[in-house]
């Protein structure tokens, strides 16, 4: 670990005040408290709203900034936060494994939109799934709510599969960018910056949903707590039972527990990191660890890239790592055959139970990530802060909600219970095998050339290139000023089905690579998403400034990097190393 990340003393401790334990009422637990800096932004003010009423055109043009070539290309020079769906055009959805005629739009197209307002309510306390299942008052009031939200009327906005239906329509392009219809830009909540706040949001709602139909406004939805030892499997109370309304027959119940769960995971005979058993859980604990200290820099390589009004997922942009992770569990979790629904498919995935636990925990991820870095502003940008969504809330009004809102969770009333975070321990993770000790005739080195100008295919076999790094040697300070990040761009699936590649580097041998793939840096995976019938593109940025000390490999002049496809076939357009300007450099 990185000597300046101070990453046990960085969650300030809190006991639990006396009076809680007089009190008999609510059961006092530990939770994280944010720890306040003077870079913290959660609350700033919000523009007038009457903006979002606006037709993007309508503001764009009439500041006179905008050409249709820029909004084409998505290279917008004003701002331009995405703008939240015009209901009333709602239309079909489509998915790669379940068609174009998807019905996903939800039952209030018409309702009037207010603005959301910060609740008046308790601090609601989430906690680990694996402990709520000793909690017998917990679980019945838990199956009771779902039960009740499965028994609402179809139509009602409250109802189990419509509040499934609100991913779909924002995830699979059931909602086209309100100004940009021709040629239509859809809404999609993945892939980017948007993907964190949108689910904080999702979640926040059908919390408060489930609490009001079991009138208690202090109900939790658990975490499934996938980054510590104890809740690597399946959690029980979505698998225990097959009666439960928790329960979803649409998973790969070979995954049940004592199944642990594989960060490293994907479909079929490639899949996984290799590992099982207790080897598996510290390497799931090292990716953790390594996503962490990796994006602690900066925030894209954590929270995904930007993406503004009118610009889509495209080979520029992409996930960030967290998002990665989160994409190997719903494909760990869902049927193993394709569709791959429940969970391994945006437009089933929330009509399991599971999916919501899934989010609480990359949801309470991000607010250790957020609390790592002094609670600093992840993105200090108007096309972030406002950009807007809309959902159906707990008193039955349509409410429209900005990204700037939902920063600090104490202001949604609710925060986490404080669990042990294993990965921030010292651990030993494994490293590459290769060392320096090893003379040039003990390994059998290869010949490994640059990238090139074209695309390159990555399906069956490894793709090995060798990289030139911007500046070798760095000092402290120039690394605490820019970190270091190998870019992957245009990164094209050629199917719509599930895809993977993982990222390796290593020091090479003069220009010759070593056998060994060297040090794990991180991930690309993708459900199956089908887009319009268009090839989708991605991008992937992955920072390597602390993997380099971790691989003794800073006065490298080149890398060697290996693109190891797992499942689907890829067309790459480029690989390189950059230097990008952190926002957080005390963290470096
Ligand atoms: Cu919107 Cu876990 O996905």
């Amino acid at each position: 670990m990185s000597t300046s990340v101070g990453f046990l003393s960085t969650i300030a401790p809190s006991a639990c005040p006396l009076h809680d334990r007089r009190s008999g009422a609510a059961p006092c637990r530990r939770v994280i408290r944010p720890r306040v800096s003077c870079h913290s932004n959660g609350n700033a003010p919000q523009p007038p709203p009457s903006s979002l009423l606006m037709d993007r055109r309508d503001v764009l043009f009439a500041l006179g900034g905008l050409t249709g070539g820029a909004a084409a290309a998505g290279k917008l020079a004003l701002a331009a936060p995405v703008m939240p769906p015009d209901l009333t055009k709602c239309h079909d959805a489509n998915s790669a494994g379940l068609g174009d005629h998807l019905k996903c739009c939800p039952p209030y197209t018409s309702a009037e939109i207010t603005d959301y307002t910060f609740p008046d309510t308790p601090l609601r306390v989430r906690r680990a799934a694996q402990e709520v299942i000793k909690d017998s008052e917990y679980m019945e009031k838990y199956t009771t709510a779902v039960r009740l939200m499965k028994g609402k009327p179809p139509d009602h906005p409250w109802n189990f599969y419509q509040q499934a239906l609100i991913h779909c329509a924002y995830c699979n392009e059931a909602y086209d960018q309100v100004g940009f219809l021709n040629p239509s830009v859809p809404i999609q909540v993945h892939f980017s910056w948007l993907f964190l706040p949108w689910h904080r949001y999702y979640l926040h709602f059908y919390e408060r949903i489930l609490g009001k139909l079991i009138d208690d406004d202090t109900f939790t939805l658990p975490f499934w707590n996938f980054d510590s030892d104890d809740g690597m499997t399946m959690p029980e109370i979505f698998t225990a039972d097959t009666s439960s309304p928790l329960y979803n027959e649409n998973r790969d119940t070979s995954h049940y527990s004592p199944a642990i769960l594989d960060y490293k995971y994907s479909y079929g005979n490639t899949a996984g990191s290799g590992e099982t058993g207790d080897a598996l859980v510290l390497s799931n604990l090292c990716t953790m660890k390594k996503t962490f200290k990796q994006s602690l820099p900066l925030a894209d390589l954590f929270m995904g890239d930007p993406l503004r009004a009118g610009q889509e997922a495209d080979g520029s942009n992409g996930p960030g790592q967290l998002e990665s992770i989160h994409n190997a569990v719903h494909m760990w979790v869902g049927t193993p055959e394709s569709p791959h629904i429940d969970m391994g498919d945006f437009s089933t995935a929330g009509k399991d139970c599971i999916f919501f636990s899934l989010h609480a925990n990359v949801d309470r991820l991000w607010h250790i990530y957020r609390n790592l870095r002094g609670n600093k502003l992840e993105f200090n940008d108007p096309d972030w802060l406002d950009s807007t969504f809309i959902f159906y809330d707990e008193n039955e009004q349509v409410v429209r909600v900005k990204v700037r809102d939902c920063l600090n969770p104490n202001n949604l009333r609710y925060t986490y219970e404080e669990v042990p975070i294993p990965w921030m321990n010292k651990l030993n993770c494994v490293k590459t095998t290769e060392t320096k000790e090893k003379t040039k005739a003990e390994l059998s080195l290869v010949r490994v050339g640059a990238f090139g100008s074209e695309p390159r295919e990555l399906s069956k076999t490894a793709l090995r290139v060798m990289v030139s790094r911007p500046k070798k040697s760095r000092k402290k300070a120039e690394k605490e000023d820019k970190v270091e990040v190998l870019q992957i761009k245009d990164i094209a699936v050629d199917t719509d089905g599930p895809a993977r590649f993982d990222v390796y580097i290593a020091a090479p041998y003069g220009d010759l690579a070593g056998p060994d793939y060297g040090d794990f840096a991180g991930t690309f995976v993708r459900l199956p998403h089908k887009g319009k019938g268009k090839k989708r593109k991605g991008a992937l940025k992955l920072g390597i400034t602390s993997l380099l000390e971790d691989l003794d490999a800073e006065d490298a002049e080149k890398l060697v990097v290996t693109l190891v496809p797992r499942i689907g076939e890829f067309t790459i357009g480029g690989v390189a190393i950059k230097l990008l300007q952190t926002d957080n450099p005390r963290l470096v």
